[in-house]
């Protein structure tokens, strides 16, 4: 009988001995994530009763002021650096013109004042758009069905002077105007703002994902069409390096890719190409997809990890997550 072995005897490199213990595989571990790496999207409502878990988002509340500013002492205890406020705002008080955008008064603002007071060193991200305020519920201003860009991008920058005047460190536009970075920049140069930084949300694609958090902000039923004009089409690449190029080039100090989990090639591409600070959004839907899954016992909670940990190894500084107060929890 032949003693020929079956197979070959001596693989040059086995790939599992550095995977065969722990210890092994912690020195072996390429990324890391740390709550360091997250910014917390809160939602903040101004209306009466409008508290309360959204129930396309299991596990995620509206809050109030006092809720928001309590959260701001979580993010404090768990060392989250930066909390990222979303306006739920009265309905009644939308207008074509979203002349509240600009109000000192609004839930945004006041929610920014609100958490600086109990955790100034907490940072406080804020976003630019005007679709919180827009009574059909588009990002900029519309006339005859038309995006008006740069009419939009004047509005944009009084709001955002009075984002930076309430206390807010970073704005973040998500308006996806032509030219919006370049003003917001100028202005807050030449009105004593030149230390607030931009978190231009630069490859933001027009994406289904964003269901849960229209639900959340009360502006699902009331968008008029969709944001096809304005935000990318999620079959291209080159398009969104072109965004974030550009905004780069007009002022932004960091860039987002969203939403995150379907365009970790498009995180990995921008990482590469401009070595600037890199963020990923994981949205709503990402948040609504693995929490649904995960409630009906289709999938482990561990889930939750091994997809910041993604962004991480896709080359991302950090990401903005609806799960950083837990995962923040989990790593303490
Ligand atoms: C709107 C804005 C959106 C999100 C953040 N800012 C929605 C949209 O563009 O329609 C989505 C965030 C999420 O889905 O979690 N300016």
């Amino acid at each position: 009988m032949s003693s020929a072995p079956i197979v070959a005897p001596y693989p040059a490199t086995r790939l599992r001995r550095l995977r065969r213990t722990p210890a092994l595989r912690a020195l072996t571990t390429e990324t890391s994530l740390s709550a360091d790496n997250l910014i917390w999207p809160i939602f903040v409502t101004e209306i009466a009763g409008g508290e309360g878990e959204i129930p396309s988002m299991p596990g995620v509340d509206r809050l109030t002021l006092d809720g928001a500013k309590r959260a701001a002492e979580t993010a404090m205890r768990l060392n989250i650096p930066a909390i990222c406020i979303f306006p739920h705002s009265d309905p009644d008080l939308k207008t074509e013109g979203c002349e509240r955008a600009w109000d000192p008064e609004n839930i945004g603002n006041k929610a920014i004042r609100a958490i600086k007071e109990v955790a100034p060193d907490l940072a406080v991200m804020t976003d630019i758009a005007l679709d919180p305020y827009n009574a059909n519920g588009h990002d900029g201003l519309v006339r005859d069905g038309v995006i008006l860009n740069d009419e939009t991008v004047e509005a944009l920058v009084r709001m955002a002077l009075v984002q930076a005047e309430s206390g807010a460190d970073i704005l973040g536009p998500s308006d996806m105007m032509d030219g919006r970075i370049g003003a917001l920049r100028a202005a807050l140069e030449t009105n004593s703002h030149k230390d607030v930084a931009i978190l231009s949300y630069a490859a933001k694609y027009a994406s289904g994902f964003y269901g849960p958090f229209r639900d959340a902000v009360g502006a699902s039923g009331r968008l008029v069409g969709d944001k096809k004009t304005y935000q990318i089409n999620p079959a291209n690449r080159e398009e969104a390096v072109r965004c974030v190029a550009r905004d780069l080039s007009e002022g932004a100090d960091m860039v987002m890719v969203k939403p995150g989990m379907p365009y970790l090639d498009i995180c990995r591409e921008v990482k590469d190409r401009f070595a600037a600070p890199t963020y990923a959004y994981q949205v709503s839907g990402e948040y609504a997809m693995l929490e649904g899954a995960i409630r009906n016992g289709w999938l482990s909670r561990d889930v939750v990890l091994e997809s910041l940990l993604a962004f991480r190894r896709a080359g991302c500084d950090g990401v903005l997550t609806y799960y950083a107060p837990q995962i923040a929890e989990k790593l303490a």
